[in-house]
C-alpha cells in the first residue's frame, strides 16, 4: 500500500464521495499494532504485550442503495461488488469470479467480506440491505504491523455502528479473527484483532490469551523512552506456510507431553521429555526447541510487564533482546534482515532493547530507546542497513517513532 501524505481519513472520504456521490453516513478507524514482547504465544494460550500504534485503517460506510455491497479500497484503487452478505463463502481454489458470492481465500476482499459475512450472520438487516464502503490505511501492508487486523476491526466497527448493534470489543475481535481464519485462510491467534479493538492511549495491554483477560500496563513517558519501529521492507515468501507449521509443531509437542496447550508446560516438564530422555515420550529436537521458546517467552512477557510497571526499562530491554534471540534460535522465525536491524539498534547507546515483532520472516523490528537514541536510529539505521542488505530498487528501511494509541472507534 503506497504511503501518501494525505491522511487515510481524507482518502477514504474522497473515495466515498467519488464512488457513491454522497458523503458517508459513518466513519470508523482501527489501529495497527506492535507487540512489545510475547511472540507466537497467543495461539499457545500464552501472554502477549502489544500496543496499538498511530497508524490506522479508516472505513467510510453507508447503507447501499440497491442491496448490493460495494467495496472500494482507495490505496489499491480496486473495487468489488458483493451479493447478499449472508450468502458469501470462502473459496480456497484460485478460480476467480465464477460466482460473486465465492470469495477467494486470502484476496484483499476476503478480509472485509469475511467480517461482513460474519456480522450479517448475526445481524439480518445487514444481509438484507448491503453497504457502500471505502477503505484507506496508513498501516503499511504486509509489514507485520497488522494491517489486516486493523482492516477487519475497522470494517466491523463501522458496520456494527451502522446497524446500531452494540458488540463488545472482545466479541468484535473474536468475530474478526474467525473471518481471518475462514475467509483469509490465516490461522492467526487473537492478539492482533484484540489490540486493534481494545488498545488504550499510553498503555500496553497484557493479554492472557487463554482467558482473554487483559490488564493495562502504563508505557513510560515520552521523555524517558520511545518505541521505534524499523521496517525491514522485506517479506519472505515462506511466512504464511511457516506460521501454520509452527502451530502444528506446538500441537505435536503438546501431544507428546500430554498437555492441552504449551501454556501448561514448564521447564521441568520440558526436561522430562527432552530428546533422548528416558521418559514416557521424547520430543523431537525441533519440537523441543519450539516448546522451549514458548515457555521462556511466556515467562519473559510476564517479567517485562512487571518491569514496565516498575519503570525498569533496562530490564524490559534485556528481556526484549532475549526474546529476539529465542525467536531467532529456538523458534526460527527471524531472518537475516531482522537480525541486522536488531543488532544495529542494540549497539546504539540509549537503546534499552530491540526485537523482531509480529509473525517474523520479514516485516518490522522494534526498539525501546531514549528520545536521543530514537532520533539517532531514525537518522542512521537506513544507511547502515542498506550497507548490509540489497533492497529492491527505491526502497529503504523505514524507521519511525510510534506511541501507544486507542483501539477502534467511530470517528465521525
Ligand atoms: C501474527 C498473528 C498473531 C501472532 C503473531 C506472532 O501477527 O496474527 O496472532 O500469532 O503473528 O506473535
Amino acid at each position: 500500500m503506497p504511503f501518501t501524505d494525505q491522511p487515510p481519513l481524507d482518502r477514504a472520504r474522497a473515495a466515498f464521495l467519488a464512488h457513491f456521490a454522497r458523503p458517508p453516513r459513518l466513519v470508523a478507524a482501527a489501529p495497527g499494532r506492535v507487540n512489545l514482547i510475547g511472540e507466537h504465544t497467543d495461539y499457545n494460550d500464552g501472554f502477549v504485550l502489544p500496543i496499538a500504534i498511530d497508524r490506522r485503517t479508516v472505513v467510510c460506510i453507508d447503507w447501499s442503495l440497491d442491496s448490493t455491497t460495494h467495496i472500494h479500497a482507495a490505496d489499491l484503487n480496486a473495487s468489488v461488488d458483493l451479493p447478499a452478505l449472508n450468502s458469501l463463502r470462502p473459496d480456497p481454489s484460485l478460480s476467480l469470479d465464477a460466482d460473486a458470492a465465492r470469495i477467494r481465500t486470502g484476496s484483499w476482499v476476503s478480509y472485509a467480506a469475511g467480517v461482513l459475512a460474519n456480522l450479517a450472520a448475526a445481524l439480518p438487516t445487514l444481509a438484507a440491505r448491503g453497504v457502500d464502503l471505502t477503505i484507506a490505511s496508513s498501516v503499511p501492508l504486509g509489514s507485520g504491523l497488522s494491517s489486516s487486523a486493523s482492516l477487519e476491526v475497522a470494517v466491523a466497527t463501522a458496520a456494527a455502528a451502522l446497524v446500531g448493534a452494540s458488540i463488545s470489543p472482545r466479541d468484535l475481535a473474536a468475530l474478526c479473527r474467525d473471518a481471518e481464519h475462514r475467509f483469509a485462510g490465516v490461522p492467526c491467534g487473537i492478539m492482533d484483532q484484540y489490540i486493534a479493538a481494545m488498545g488504550r492511549h499510553d498503555h500496553a495491554l497484557l493479554i492472557a490469551c487463554r482467558t482473554q483477560a487483559a490488564e493495562l500496563v502504563a508505557m513510560p513517558g515520552a521523555d524517558r523512552a520511545e518505541v521505534v519501529v524499523m521496517d525491514s521492507r522485506v517479506k519472505h515468501a515462506l511466512a504464511s506456510g511457516q506460521y501454520a507449521e509452527r502451530r502444528d509443531t506446538c500441537r505435536a509437542a503438546c501431544r507428546v507431553m500430554g498437555i492441552d496447550s504449551l501454556r501448561d508446560a514448564s521447564p521441568e516438564l520440558l526436561a522430562l521429555h527432552a530428546p533422548g530422555a528416558r521418559s514416557p515420550a521424547a520430543l523431537s529436537p525441533v519440537e523441543h526447541a519450539r516448546a522451549r521458546h514458548i515457555i521462556s517467552e511466556n515467562a519473559r512477557t510476564l517479567a517485562a510487564a512487571q518491569a514496565l510497571r516498575a519503570g525498569d526499562l533496562e530490564e524490559v530491554g534485556r528481556l526484549m533482546l532475549a526474546s529476539h534471540s529465542s525467536l531467532r534460535d529456538d523458534y526460527q522465525v527471524s531472518c537475516p534482515e531482522l537480525d541486522t536491524l536488531v543488532d544495529l539498534a542494540a549497539q546504539v547507546p540509549g537503546v534499552f532493547g530491540a526485537r523482531m515483532t509480529g509473525g517474523g520472516f520479514g516485516g518490522c523490528a522494534i526498539a525501546l530507546a531514549t528520545p536521543d537514541a530514537a532520533e539517532r536510529l531514525a537518522r542512521d539505521i537506513p544507511a547502515a542497513y542498506r550497507a548490509r542488505h540489497t533492497l529492491p530498487r527505491g526502497t529503504d528501511a523505514r524507521v519511525f517513532v510510534t506511541t501507544a494509541c486507542d483501539g477502534a472507534r467511530v470517528i465521525a
